[in-house]
């Protein structure tokens, strides 16, 4: 969408990360790599080891400095992170979400898109009623890590967490999500998901910018769920959706739920952007360490986080050509994402998965 560079090379940090990160992101760096090569533009990549690995040697997750070098590049590639050494929170707060917030991340875009073939767990729906995506706000709410305890440790403990919502943190939000559903051209329809009727101070601030920011696109259809409807819709009617926006912490569970309806976490990919600054691109599906090596995680979100990627480098033929791949793929090849099976496996020779074999 907005590249830094004019000429068609683009630095790309690469990040494999945790457990199976490394092995998806090689998997999506060969797609790169025969993209850039027929539709002739260039991909510098440098690759840093950050993550549980390095953290458990150098006691580092993420310094201020390597934040600045990463402003650096066109766009970031990250595999996953996780370590099952590492206490949970560490690297999720101190890599992950300091990415996120110290580059400004503000926007996370989450399609939820059924490709043909693709096995969903919802009965009646197909490739036609499961294609929307979700604008999760990516700098506030819940994620602020504001809060204290109070009588830590008595009977009488009270532990506070606060949602930050700020008017601009909100608006940049809302405003990128209506443009977005005006540039997708499907169904011109924003849904706000929130929660109203209890979140009385935060969600106010939403609704009353979402109702603003809608005055200036009257192309638009606005519409709004509570986040408890929203889940529920997400099941019974997802050919409602065409754009919905949010907050972070709903945003988080909603796209969960997302994944699970477009075929699992095998599938699901996101972009944190920064639509003036640099956006960084994953699998959502975590580092799952314990199949790390095992070829039974299905690089496909990871391929398709590199197509966003392209995307939003402005390589838009280049990202539409690999998601016609990644369809014929599911369409043609594949019976064994059937039943919520991974399916597909990270090299070459790929054989069926145990049948044991679950993602977590
Ligand atoms: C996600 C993840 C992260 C989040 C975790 C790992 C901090 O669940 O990207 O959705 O909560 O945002
Ligand atoms: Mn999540």
């Amino acid at each position: 969408m907005k590249p830094k560079s004019k000429s068609r090379n683009y630095r790309v940090a690469v990040i494999g990360g945790d457990g199976t990160g490394p092995e998806v992101i090689a998997e999506a760096l060969k797609v790169l790599d025969a993209a850039s090569r027929k539709d002739g533009f260039k991909l510098d990549l440098a690759h840093f080891d950050y993550g549980g690995e390095r953290y458990l040697k150098t006691g580092k997750v993420l310094t201020d400095k390597e934040v600045t070098d990463l402003k650096k590049f066109d766009a970031i590639l990250l595999g996953a992170v996780g370590h099952p050494d590492v206490k949970p929170g560490i690297l999720e707060k101190g890599l992950l979400l300091k990415v996120r917030f110290d580059l400004e991340q503000y926007i996370n875009l989450r399609p939820v898109k059924l490709y043909p073939g693709v096995w969903t767990p919802l009965r009646d729906k197909g490739p036609e009623d499961i294609d929307f995506i979700v604008v999760r706000e990516n700098n506030e709410g819940l994620y602020v890590g504001e809060g204290r305890f109070l009588n830590k440790g008595k009977k009488n403990e009270i532990a506070l967490q606060v949602s930050r919502n700020t008017r601009k943190g909100v608006e940049r939000c809302v405003r990128y999500a209506f443009e977005l559903t005006r540039r997708r051209n499907k169904r011109k329809k924003l849904t706000l998901c929130a929660k109203t009727n209890v979140l009385t101070y935060a969600h106010d601030l939403w609704w009353r910018v979402f109702n603003e920011v809608a005055g200036e696109y009257k192309d638009i259809r606005t519409d709004y769920a509570h986040v408890d409807a929203t889940c529920m819709w997400m099941v019974k009617n997802p050919e409602w959706f065409d754009v919905i926006v949010t907050d972070n912490m709903f945003g988080d569970i909603i796209t969960d739920l997302g994944a699970m309806i477009q075929g699992g976490m095998g599938i699901a990919a996101g972009g944190n952007l920064n639509p003036e600054g640099v956006s960084m691109f994953e699998p959502i599906g975590g580092s799952a360490p314990k199949y790390t090596g095992k070829n039974v995680i299905n690089p496909l979100a990871a391929i398709c986080a590199g197509g966003m990627m392209l995307e939003h480098l402005g390589e838009t033929a280049s990202a539409a050509g690999i998601e016609k791949a990644v369809m014929d793929v599911t369409a043609t090849k594949l019976k064994s994402l059937a039943a919520g099976k991974m399916g597909y496996g990270t090299s070459r020779s790929w054989a069926p998965p145990a049948p044991s074999a679950r993602r977590c």
